[in-house]
């Protein structure tokens, strides 16, 4: 069946609105934008890493009043390209090592403009069949890949900090209710006061999405770590029906894992509930050279991983997984007349947003494309290129700070000035990036390799900018 019948098409030639709607402006303007994205994706390798001065400066055209009338959107697009691109620090290229950010998958940012024509609302199978389908796959595939608890529920989110404040939220919603307490309905005050346990080391965002629970400072313990960072166990304080752990896969520093196994097994016994922040180690799971470090921690209860970092998906991408379903159903599940309801997977009753974009399109694309052999691959190819940064920055003369199991890397000079000093030489080599940070109290660098651009050659050639920046005493 035709879904345009012809009355309807004839009714609106003429206007303004048939012109709008012509086929060859839209395709002409989607052809720019992937030839404009295609050459900056080229030329990524011949660019500065970070954006100069002057390049900066330009974005001043950017500003202006707000126009009363409109632009045309060719050149529109053509601004943004000539403003707005050499703006950009370039993470998606393969010798950008700062903070962790991962890059793109050519094949993740193709999914996410067809999924943006798409312009599904994923919130509702009503809505987004297919997109919900795909993420419904792509739910699955990543609970195997991962190798975490097949009948968890997945919630697709835009990043790790929203993926544990969801997770928190079951957390609070199913400890409490286990006390007879159903928070949903009687609110926070006056609710049986959880603790907290995380350790010294936890990211700084799990810290946030507490505050955003109800959860107080006063609320939180911090363990402490050994000298990879990771929780002391036997210095945990006493765990019990009341206690929410947060342990980490993957040390924003060194990369290390907690000690899942004992923390799973003690918390268990005492009705505690364990949630594992895995922005970007849980990826650990997937490869079989690395999985030893995350033995345990299929024993938690909730798990959040990002999406955009290491599985280099485009921003934003996340999910978090929950072993109580009906906990993620009290905290998320949306009672509204006008929504409908039927057996397919609904997720808006999973997250906290009710529209959203499909994020789950690009999770399956991506894990179509690299398959379960590829994502391995990219995973160890990281580690394998951190080790040689450990090995070449020694060689130079710094001194690596941490066991470098993972994609991390933490070093110095002898002395804080030097490092400094050679932490500025390598940032404005325009070659390479990366950033300082404070491990045991002391300034240092670290490398974070978690891009699928990332090549020997990539390695090689940020490693030589290193090495002559070392050194020795300022
Ligand atoms: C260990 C860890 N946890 C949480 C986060 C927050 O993740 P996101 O920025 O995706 O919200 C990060 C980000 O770097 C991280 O490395």
């Amino acid at each position: 069946m035709n879904p345009r019948p012809e009355k309807q098409m004839n009714s609106l030639t003429n206007t303004e609105a048939d012109e709008a709607h012509d086929q060859q402006p839209v395709r002409a303007l989607f052809q720019l934008s992937c030839e404009l994205a295609s050459r900056y994706t080229e030329e990524l390798d011949a660019r500065e890493v970070v954006p100069g001065a002057e390049v900066l400066a330009g974005l001043t055209e950017f500003h202006g009043p707000l126009p009363l009338e409109g632009t045309n959107p060719e050149q529109v697009i053509r601004q943004l390209d000539r403003v707005g691109s050499p703006a950009t620090v370039a993470s998606t290229g393969g010798r950008y090592f700062g903070f962790v950010v991962g890059g793109a998958l050519p094949v993740a940012i193709a999914a996410h403009w067809l999924a943006t024509a798409w312009d599904q609302n994923a919130g509702s199978w009503a809505l987004a069949p297919g997109a919900v389908e795909l993420e419904t796959v792509a739910a699955h595939w990543m609970l195997e890949i991962l190798d975490l608890p097949r009948d968890a529920v997945v919630g697709f989110v835009t990043g790790s900090t929203m993926g544990t404040f969801s997770a928190l939220a079951c957390a609070r919603s199913a400890l409490l209710a286990r006390l007879n307490y159903n928070v949903r309905r009687r609110g926070l005050a006056g609710a049986p006061r959880l603790s907290i346990v995380v350790s010294d080391e936890i990211h700084p965002t799990n810290l946030s999405t507490l505050g955003y629970l109800g959860f107080g400072l006063d609320d939180i313990q911090h363990c402490p770590t050994d000298e990879q960072g990771r929780i002391i166990p036997k210095e945990m304080p006493e765990l019990g029906p009341k206690t929410i752990v947060i342990l980490q896969a993957g040390n924003i520093n060194s990369g290390s894992f907690d000690p899942f196994e004992e923390v799973c097994r003690k918390a268990k016994a005492s009705g505690a509930w364990v949630h594992v922040d895995g922005a970007f180690g849980l990826w650990a799971r997937a490869s079989t050279s690395k999985r030893h470090l995350t033995r345990g921690i299929e024993q938690a209860d909730s798990w959040s991983v990002d999406g955009h970092k290491w599985l280099n998906l485009p921003y934003d991408s996340a999910i978090y997984v929950c072993r109580e379903p009906e906990a993620v159903q009290d905290v998320f599940g949306i009672d509204a007349t006008y929504l409908m309801r039927n057996a397919q997977r609904q997720p808006n009753n999973l997250v906290p947003e009710l529209s959203r974009r499909s994020r789950g399109v690009e999770f399956w694309a991506a894990l179509k494309t690299l398959g379960k052999r590829g994502v391995e691959d990219l995973v160890d190819r990281n580690c394998a290129h951190a080790r040689r940064f450990a090995q070449g920055l020694e060689a130079a003369g710094y001194e690596v700070l941490n066991d470098v199991v993972l994609n991390q890397v933490v070093f110095a000079c002898q002395d804080e000035a030097s490092t400094q000093a050679a932490l500025s030489k390598i940032q404005s080599s325009g070659v390479t990036w990366l950033g300082p940070t404070t491990w045991k109290e002391r300034l240092c660098m670290r490398i974070s390799v978690s891009s699928w651009a990332t090549t020997q050659d990539d390695v090689e050639q940020a490693l030589s900018v290193m090495q002559q920046a070392f050194q020795r005493e300022v």
